[in-house]
């Protein structure tokens, strides 16, 4: 061991990231604005499979990515195989990961009205709603306390088509507790790690029409309340699932002003678009893809720079999209930053444009 070398570089550089992450408790202080890859840190959902079986897939993330989460391992039905037991197995794969390659893991996600195991959905009264959602964010945030540094703590709270005030969406934990779950929600999830960035992520935010009105109307305004009650929120994410829908850049713009203006972090956490409606040949559907992108990210950063931009996966070859929207041509879908041989398409280009 050079014995001079007790820099932080020298010392990563002897011990390995892992190894220091783990002495010093990791969190923000294992990466600096000097440490990162990107102005606005970039980063991608991981898969635990291609995580566990490939190397290029490996690469791939530890070449571009300041942060990562996961698609899964982090959510109820994964969690939580029973009532009385929890299982952090794969989410600790993915933290091991994060830390060996010096990344930000964030936490996707504590309450949502989706992936949640069967007994979870059979839950009937109140109470035990409101004792399992309160054991499961102390649980699980004291779990990665100090090491998931940013939570998605409620996920898609706001309806599909909000025309009526506050215009949430139904679902296990609003029919069992009402609205007041999201408040409960962040204040348990604020005591069982008060160093962790807290935000409220939701989507279909983006788009030209009155029904996505409503919803960033909808969002907004559940956001107004949260703070007018001092919730601890620290953050809106928007996922960013685009399509071939238009983007409504003078709504997103003001979208992001808003939030701006409150003082809240802004952050892009489940970015790829859904091409199954898009026209076919694969140069012009990543013309078209890229442009989407572009459209999207423009019109957020001519409000607000935001603290990250995630994509929901990295690689064509693994992602949701295929599975919910195949395309009706038979051509395979086309939805992330790289195809399916790592090769870098021209929406990476785009999102190095703005977050490089
Ligand atoms: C998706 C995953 O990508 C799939 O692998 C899984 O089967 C279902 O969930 N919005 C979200 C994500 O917040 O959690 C969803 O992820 C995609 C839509």
């Amino acid at each position: 061991m050079p014995s001079q070398d007790l820099s932080r570089r020298g010392l990563i550089a002897t011990l390995g990231a892992a190894p220091l992450a783990a002495l010093l408790g990791t969190r923000a202080e294992a990466q600096t604005v000097a440490t990162r890859k990107w102005q606005v840190p970039f980063g991608a959902a991981l898969r635990s499979g291609p995580l566990a079986n490939e190397a290029d897939y490996r690469s791939v993330f530890a070449a571009y990515c300041d942060q990562v989460v996961s698609e899964g391992g982090l959510k109820w039905f994964d969690l939580r195989p029973s009532i009385e037991r929890f299982d952090f197995s794969e989410g600790d794969r993915y933290l091991a990961f994060a830390q060996a390659n010096r990344m930000l893991l964030r936490g996707h996600t504590l309450v949502w009205h989706g992936a949640l195991p069967p007994w979870a959905e059979a839950i009937d009264s109140a109470a035990i709603a409101e004792r399992e959602m309160v054991r499961h964010i102390e649980t699980v945030v004291g779990h990665y306390r100090g090491k998931i540094a940013n939570w998605d703590v409620v996920n898609e709270a706001i309806a599909d088509d909000p025309k009526t005030a506050p215009g949430l969406r139904d679902g296990l934990w609003l029919r069992q507790l009402g609205p007041r779950y999201i408040a409960l929600a962040f204040r348990t999830a604020a005591k069982a790690d008060p160093g962790a960035k807290l935000i409220l992520n939701d989507y279909d935010i983006e788009f030209v029409g009155d029904r996505f009105r409503r919803k960033r109307e909808a969002f907004l305004r559940l956001i107004r309340s949260l703070r007018a009650d001092n919730v601890p929120l620290h953050g809106v994410g928007l996922q960013g699932h685009l399509s071939e829908n238009q983007i409504d850049q003078a709504g997103l713009t003001a979208f992001a002003s808003e939030v701006k203006a409150m003082g809240l972090e802004f952050m892009v956490t489940e970015l790829d678009v859904v091409d199954n409606k898009m026209p076919g040949p694969p140069e012009l559907r990543d013309m078209v893809v890229a442009a989407r992108v572009h459209d999207f990210l423009g019109a957020i950063f001519a409000a607000i720079r935001p603290s990250a931009v995630l994509t929901w996966g990295i690689t064509d070859k693994y992602s949701w999209v295929p599975i919910y929207f195949k395309r009706g041509d038979g051509l395979p879908n086309r939805p992330l930053p790289f195809d399916v041989h790592y090769k870098p398409k021209p929406m990476m280009q785009v999102i190095e444009h703005f977050c490089r």
